[in-house]
């Protein structure tokens, strides 16, 4: 569903019927922080039970044929300080910030790209900032004199964009360099800027950082997007993103600590101990899900960018020569995963970050995107496979000065038999793992499952809106209803919920009419109600009303428990 309403529609169903609540709602709510409420953190709970079973209780098959090794962890959210420092969250991960001098207004310098090509912007997409010559702002030759722009996209909108922005700015099309649509939300990368002087990618810009560029140099050229004047925005500052707070009663620079970022570092602080504790040996993976926070500029879209967070992050430590290999599998495999929440295949997709977006760690990322409402009919980003090679293990070995290298037993011995020289020998087998990761955002997850099962259906008794959730993820599984509140009714329906009630999520519902509870159990994603009605009485069956369908069909009462069961098992 693409209408920009939509998003609304399921943001107020989340806080009608108690998915999702702004936080500290009662002072007024606190910017890029929420709540999950009673069914929120009951569909939070079933997605990362899902990744977990998968991902460490019953890990996929490799490529080889055999089951492969996983463990999980849950570390500390506050490590040693110097974590972050030989990461490169310290020195780098920070935001380049602009301010409006006259109203004081703070935003980030790469989402004014907007309102730097907005003619051409215009020609795809509507957007507030209706005023700027685009002329004199893609006059790029002023400013760089040495580069060449090239843009590039797939798509309608990627096309039109691009024609038009080539005309204005007399860049040259690059064909066959397909660097993922034009997506003025997400800000993906559709223009390259090459050094070609030079003949290297010496200085690249994807388009979020032009912007940026363009500001240092000649900060007037970018008009406030606030008060459209010229000359009122500062030059681009750096703002760390890691919420920093102090450990102990000194509130000092020798106590300053930091929430983590990511979960992944508590992964390779501890990928010593895993080695030395447990049975694991590379290839294997360590698991983690937890909060991660940081202090987004501009938290947005309702859960998807926020400043308090979960994630769901794997490394997969294997042999360098090997990395390759595994990457293309975790691709396949995390997207075979999203299948499996019940998202259909067009409204995901893969896309491979360029050279110039790639984080500091990473030699190689693809992100799977989605469709959401708020990026339709483009993509927006959902899960990252990072190849991050040795970096995160060398990093921490560097700045902790303990060996984090691995000595390979099986790989030598397997050498020693194919007759390779001691050298060889010595060379290959002992080395700093690299790193595969699949990293993704549970509460971002949430997010994806609500729009994906949002529909909007006329003619359904009660309500138009329904979660068309997998009974695996519904937060209730089951609603209990006597069709009246009398006549034998109520105590049957009561003993069925407390025979089930210890077996999966249900609900008994006496009250209202029938239809304002088939409404309500609609509007909150439960399969399946079970009513007991006059025949139940003589003949011991209920009838199971589906939700999508509205169907229904008798069955005994004994067999609901089985029923229900199946059905959460997907058999
Ligand atoms: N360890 C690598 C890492 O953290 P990332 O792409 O920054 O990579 C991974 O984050 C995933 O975490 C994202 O794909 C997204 O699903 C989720 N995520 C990141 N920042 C988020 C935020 N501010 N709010 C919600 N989810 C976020």
């Amino acid at each position: 569903m693409a209408d920009a309403t939509v998003m609304e529609k399921i943001v107020s169903l989340c806080k009608r019927r108690g998915f999702v609540y702004p936080a500290s709602e009662i002072y007024g709510g606190l910017n890029g922080f929420w709540d999950y409420g009673p069914l929120g953190v009951l569909l939070k709970n079933n997605i990362r039970d899902w990744w977990w079973r998968n991902m460490v209780e019953c890990p996929p098959i490799g490529p080889d044929g055999h089951p492969i090794d996983m463990v999980g962890i849950d570390t500390a959210i506050i490590q040693n300080p110097k974590t972050w420092v030989a990461s490169g969250h310290a020195g780098g991960f920070s935001d380049p910030m602009v301010d409006d001098k006259e109203t004081k207004q703070r935003f980030r310098a790469d989402h004014l790209w907007g309102a730097w090509c907005i003619k051409v912007h215009d020609v795809v997409h509507d957007d507030p900032w209706q005023e700027v010559d685009v002329t004199a702002i893609l006059n790029l030759d002023a400013y760089a004199p040495n580069l060449t722009i090239v843009a590039s996209g797939v798509g309608e909108a990627a096309e039109s964009f691009i024609t038009e922005l080539c005309k204005t700015a007399r860049l040259e099309p690059l064909e066959g360099q397909v660097e993922g649509p034009f997506n003025p939300v997400g800000g993906t990368a559709a223009i390259i800027v090459r050094n070609k002087k030079e003949k290297m990618r010496k200085e690249v810009w994807g388009i979020k950082n032009i912007p940026t560029a363009v500001l240092n140099d000649r900060p007037q050229s970018i008009p406030s997007p606030f008060t459209q004047k010229s000359g009122a925005l500062t030059q681009p500052r750096r703002f760390n993103l890691m919420f920093e707070t102090f450990v102990g009663a000194l509130k000092d620079e020798s106590s300053k600590v930091y929430l983590r970022p990511e979960t992944a570092q508590g992964i390779f602080l501890n990928f010593k101990n895993i080695v030395d504790t447990t049975r694991v040996r590379v290839p294997f993976g360590v698991a983690q899900i937890g909060k991660s926070f940081r202090n987004e500029v501009t938290p947005r879209n309702f859960i998807f960018r926020s400043r308090e967070f979960e994630q769901m992050e794997m490394e997969w430590f294997c042999h360098p020569d090997e990395a390759a290999k595994w990457y293309d599998f975790w691709k396949q495999q995390r997207m075979d995963w999203w299948y499996s929440l019940g998202v259909t295949k067009e409204n995901l997709r893969f896309r491979d970050h360029a050279a110039d977006e790639l984080s500091h760690y990473s030699r190689m990322t693809v992100d799977i995107e989605y469709k959401y409402p708020f990026t339709a009919p483009d993509f927006g980003e959902l899960e990252g496979i990072a190849h991050r090679g040795e970096f995160d293990l060398t990093q921490h070995s560097k700045h902790s000065g303990q060996k984090l290298d691995y000595f390979d037993q099986e790989l030598q011995l397997k050498l020693k038999e194919q007759g390779a020289s001691p050298e060889q020998i010595k060379a290959k087998s002992r080395y700093i793992p690299n790193v595969i990761e699949p990293a993704s955002g549970l509460t971002r997850a949430v997010l994806v499952l609500l729009c994906e099962s949002y529909r909007q259906e006329k003619g359904r008794q009660g309500t138009e809106e329904l979660l068309s959730l997998l009974p695996r993820f519904a937060p209730i599984k089951l609603g209990i209803f006597p069709l009246v509140n009398k006549d034998g009714m109520p105590e049957i329906a009561q003993k069925l919920y407390l025979d089930l009630r210890t077996r999966f999520t249900c609900e008994y519902d006496p009250k209202q009419s029938i239809g304002k509870r088939y409404a309500r159990m609609d509007e909150i994603g439960t399969p399946f109600c079970a009513t007991i009605d006059g025949q139940t009485v003589q003949d011991q069956t209920v009838t199971i009303r589906h939700r999508d369908s509205m169907n229904q069909e008798r069955i005994a009462i004994d067999k609901v428990g089985h029923f229900i069961a199946a059905q959460i098992a997907g058999e």
